[in-house]
């Protein structure tokens, strides 16, 4: 029997997901409790991403006796954050496998054409046998998000998920309609973009709240 295709997009709705969204969203939370809920969130944003990963029986023993102890077997991670706000999610999953390598992927939004142009691009070795996890808080146009996964492509990944705080329907639509293949997780799926771009109801400027440049 076939098996049914995997759901494209999921929305992490764990209650302390979202209540940390919630305050992340509030205009008055000053940039270091933003700094840090974006550190805990992706914990556990970072948790369901991981929860299908494949696992292998070892041998191991502990003071007591010997046991069969399970440990994680296949490809190994990649996380790739999108500058400059992926980073914020970035130090929250390295908490959680610190052996995986780290790529990025700068890219800024054209204000007038919303289209994303690519200024940097490093990447780990052997990206195909990878599993490459892109990494940015906001899913807004998509076009950022399908130009990383472009190049990211180009480079040879393969097995690529994405993962965001808060997502527009349009930037699923475009990111779904352009990478069908690549896995969608957001803690958020929002009503609607405003004419600059903007998610709403949204939380702002990602960047600009991570790193208090406004
Ligand atoms: N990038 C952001 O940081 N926020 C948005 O609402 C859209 C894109």
């Amino acid at each position: 029997m076939q098996k049914p295709a995997p759901r494209q997009l999921t929305v992490i709705d764990h209650p302390l997901v979202q209540h940390k969204l919630t305050l992340m969203r509030r205009r008055d939370t000053s940039s270091a409790q933003f700094r840090q809920l974006l550190r805990e969130i992706s914990h556990l944003l970072g948790y369901e991403v991981t929860r299908d990963l494949p696992l292998e029986p070892v041998q191991i023993e502990t003071p007591l006796m010997p046991m069969q102890a399970m440990q994680l077997s296949g490809k190994k991670l990649c996380f790739v954050s999108i500058m400059r706000a992926g980073d914020g999610l970035l130090q929250g999953l390295l908490d959680l496998v610190p052996s995986a390598r780290v790529g990025h992927v700068g890219l800024y939004r054209d204000h007038e054409s919303l289209q994303a142009v690519k200024y940097y691009f490093k990447m780990p070795q052997a990206l195909s046998e990878r599993l490459c996890l892109v990494v940015d808080p906001m899913l807004a146009t998509g076009n950022s998000a399908v130009a990383a996964l472009d190049v990211l492509k180009e480079a040879g990944a393969k097995d690529i998920r994405f993962l965001c705080l808060v997502a527009a329907p349009e930037g699923v639509a475009a990111l779904t309609s352009a990478h069908p293949d690549v896995p969608i997780f957001t803690a958020a799926l929002d009503e609607r973009l405003n004419e600059k771009g903007y998610i709403l109801p949204g939380l702002g400027d990602a960047g600009d709240r991570l790193f208090g440049t406004k």
